[in-house]
């Protein structure tokens, strides 16, 4: 945050009301929009003979304006299952019988058990009997009879995908007061094939967490219904957090990532990992809200198998997901079990190499969602109440996770989790898509509290710079008005989002163009053009080259959502679509992929010339870059149903190879689907570039051009 005494801020903030109080609110412009545009990408109409192809793109100068190194990255929130029943590879769903009022079956959700064995849930909060006081419930049972008797879950979603020669990680927690006379663990399809097999020796009479490792012996798909059992001799015992993860996790993490998931991530460079959401960060109400303390478990000793822990994953209370089906009893209930909690982003940030951009709760539920639970306008914690200082304590409290050494007890919490170096940590965003007075009035709170740290722990909180929102829609403006009148200090970042047609993107591509280059810098947090065809793909491509033209203001954009689980979900379009055991990627995704793998330092100035109608009916897009190597990055969009021919002129170049990749196809309404994955799907080749080429560019494409210049 750019220094600037409360005083000052508080003085305007009391003045400008009334200066507000005569404007005429504009939902179409920007008010910071200034009358000097970006000089660096000339369009000019010509009748000239001078060449013959469709366009000629001269390249103005080898020297151009750096653009930030954030530019590309993404946004992961537990919405369409991304997290539970996605990205977090646990297997069981309801390992820990929390599942409530929103779950079919309620704690028993998800298991079902032999007839003939008794059971119930726990709640063990009465007489302290828990695992512990952020997992109260557990599974009690009873086989009275001479037999073998089971439990048995048939994981998320569409269920469990076994691989050959693959090995999971039982783990559980189980106590036995009267013994039990064996307790096995089994991995069982439908037709009642058996997978893999182990053995829990005896049990002890306090919980213990117990853990085995099975082997598959045969490959299963979803549909053959794999299961996990877990089969009980005669006698009577307690369970809780019944787990089954794959070994194989992302870089081989324990309670890890799915690979296949966390690759397709991996191989969009990402520069940033925007963290939790959306709307989660909010919630309906606040007590569906994400916490990032819960997600760690709110830093409560854990005590088992004789040590002491923190923050494992027994110990994070469970919450709902706003994005799941709050009023039935549904089949395919929608949790947060925090699994892939706050720690788990960080490290999945330091194995992406992304710098991580948390959001936190500003002491206000979602306005949209939450207007229509609780009421108009949201669920809202008064500013004077210890509630709401307690969301700012809980902002501040995870700086010092991030930053803070073994003496501070969130940095020491840390530490005991396993991570001794700090986590980068440089913006927190406040709130998401959130407006008017009811938010910036919270808003205002954080960062008075932010600079007062600033002052007295600089070594913590110095370098943090808060992300304001700014609504949920392209035309909004409610945080550039604010920084207008109470200028830049007021936020690091200001968060922009917008879902909206195609058109909408070709027609902006300029957005970022007028923007006031000594503003506050732009966070693009949420963004796509409605669809997973190559038209919206085409226009999300379009709509890149203005941001990355715009690179040096527009300092983050993140395309959203990033997943789509095809078996339940809430908002497509998505990013990458998955089910159990498979992934494919959207055109849209390689639209990413190809921009955030080319990326250039700098912008370079260039020429566009063409014939008139050519240039007034807009249909080729392009951006031109130079990377650290001095390699030229052309990016070009064709959004026509031709084929063109581009002259390229790049004076002083000498005859070298250059590296084209395309993603194209043959129709606008053309989308990779689960049976063609790869329809449209990036193809490379090489050209010969020199001081002036052809490149003849096919119709629906987006293409990148890499030419060495040494
Ligand atoms: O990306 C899906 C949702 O869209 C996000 O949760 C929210 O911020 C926006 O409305």
């Amino acid at each position: 945050m750019k220094k600037r005494t409360l005083l000052s801020f508080l003085a305007l903030t009391l003045t400008v009301p009334l200066l507000f109080a005569c404007k005429k609110t504009d939902h179409t412009s920007n008010p910071l929009i200034t009358e000097v545009p970006t000089p660096t990408v000339t369009m000019q109409a010509t009748q000239s003979k001078e060449f013959i192809t469709d366009y000629l793109l001269t390249i103005d100068s080898m020297t151009g304006y750096d653009i930030s190194e954030l530019l590309y990255g993404l946004f992961l929130e537990d919405i369409n299952y991304a997290v539970d029943g996605g990205l977090y590879t646990e297997m069981v769903k309801n390992r820990s019988f929390e599942y409530g009022s929103m779950a079919k079956g309620e704690n028993l959700h998800g298991w079902s058990a032999d007839q003939d064995l008794e059971y119930r849930v726990t709640d063990g909060s009465l007489d302290h009997s828990y695992l512990n006081q952020n997992n109260t419930h557990y599974l009690s049972i009873r086989n009275t009879t001479e037999s073998e008797l089971s439990i048995k879950n048939s994981g998320f979603l569409d269920g469990m995908t076994i691989e050959e020669g693959a090995n999971y990680e039982f783990s559980g927690y189980f106590r036995s007061k009267e013994g039990i006379s064996s307790l096995q663990i089994l991995l069982i399809d439908e037709s009642g094939n058996l997978y893999a097999s182990a053995s829990i020796p005896e049990i002890t009479k306090e919980f213990r967490k117990y853990e085995v490792t099975l082997t598959a012996l045969a490959s299963a798909p979803s549909s053959f219904g794999v299961s996990l059992y877990v089969v009980f001799g005669k006698g009577q015992m307690d369970a809780d957090m019944l787990s089954l993860f794959p070994q194989d996790t992302y870089k081989g993490r324990k309670n890890g990532l799915r690979k296949d998931l966390s690759l397709a991530l991996e191989e969009l460079s990402p520069a940033f990992l925007r963290f939790p959401g959306g709307c989660v960060v909010e919630g309906e109400t606040l007590e569906n809200s994400y916490n990032w303390k819960n997600s760690i478990g709110n830093g409560i000793p854990f005590e088992i198998n004789g040590s002491v822990t923190y923050g494992d994953v027994a110990t994070r209370p469970l919450s709902e997901n706003l994005w799941g089906d709050q009023n039935s009893s549904s089949n395919h209930p929608y949790y947060m079990t925090y699994g892939l909690g706050f720690y788990e982003y960080f490290l999945l940030c330091e194995d992406l190499g992304s710098e991580p951009v948390p959001i936190v709760n500003a002491g206000l539920s979602c306005l949209i969602q939450g207007a229509r639970k609780v009421g108009t306008p949201a669920d809202a914690l008064p500013i004077d109440s210890e509630e709401f200082y307690q969301y700012i304590q809980d902002a501040l409290d995870l700086v010092e996770f991030c930053k803070g050494d073994e003496t501070t007890t969130w940095g020491a919490i840390r530490i005991a989790m396993g991570h001794k170096e700090p986590f980068p940590l440089n913006y927190i965003g406040i709130g998401n898509e959130q407006w008017g007075t009811i938010y910036f009035e919270r808003y205002e709170q954080f960062v008075k509290a932010f600079e007062k740290a600033a002052l007295e722990k600089p070594e913590l909180y110095k370098d943090i710079q808060l992300i304001v929102a700014n609504g949920p829609v392209a035309s909004d403006t409610y945080a550039w008005k604010k920084i207008k009148l109470y200028g830049t200090e007021y936020a690091g970042l200001v968060d922009e989002h917008y879902y909206m047609a195609p058109s909408w993107f070709l027609s902006n591509t300029k957005r970022y163009d007028s923007y006031d280059r000594n503003s506050v810098p732009v966070f693009l947090g949420e963004y796509a053009a409605k669809s997973n065809n190559l038209e919206a793909a085409l226009a999300e491509a379009a709509f890149m080259t203005g941001i990355e033209r715009n690179g040096d203001i527009v300092k983050l954009a993140s395309y959203a959502p990033l997943f789509g689980n095809s078996i339940s979900y809430q908002w497509t379009p998505d990013l990458i679509w998955f089910k159990s055991g498979v992934v494919w990627k959207s055109v849209n995704y390689y639209v990413q992929q190809l921009f955030s793998t080319n990326v250039a330092k700098q912008v370079i100035p260039s020429t566009l010339t063409g014939n008139q109608s050519k240039l007034t009916n807009e249909s080729f897009y392009q951006v031109c870059g130079i990377d650290e190597n001095q390699d030229i990055i052309l990016k070009l969009v064709n959004t026509s149903d031709k084929s063109i021919d581009i002259t390229i002129r790049i004076p002083e170049l000498k005859e070298t190879k250059a590296f084209v990749t395309t993603l194209s196809s043959e129709s606008l309404t053309d989308m990779n689907t689960v049976v063609n994955p790869k329809l449209i799907a990036p193809v490379d080749a090489s050209i010969i570039a020199s001081e002036e080429f052809i490149y003849q560019m096919p119709k629906y494409c987006v293409a990148i051009l890499r030419i060495p210049t040494k």
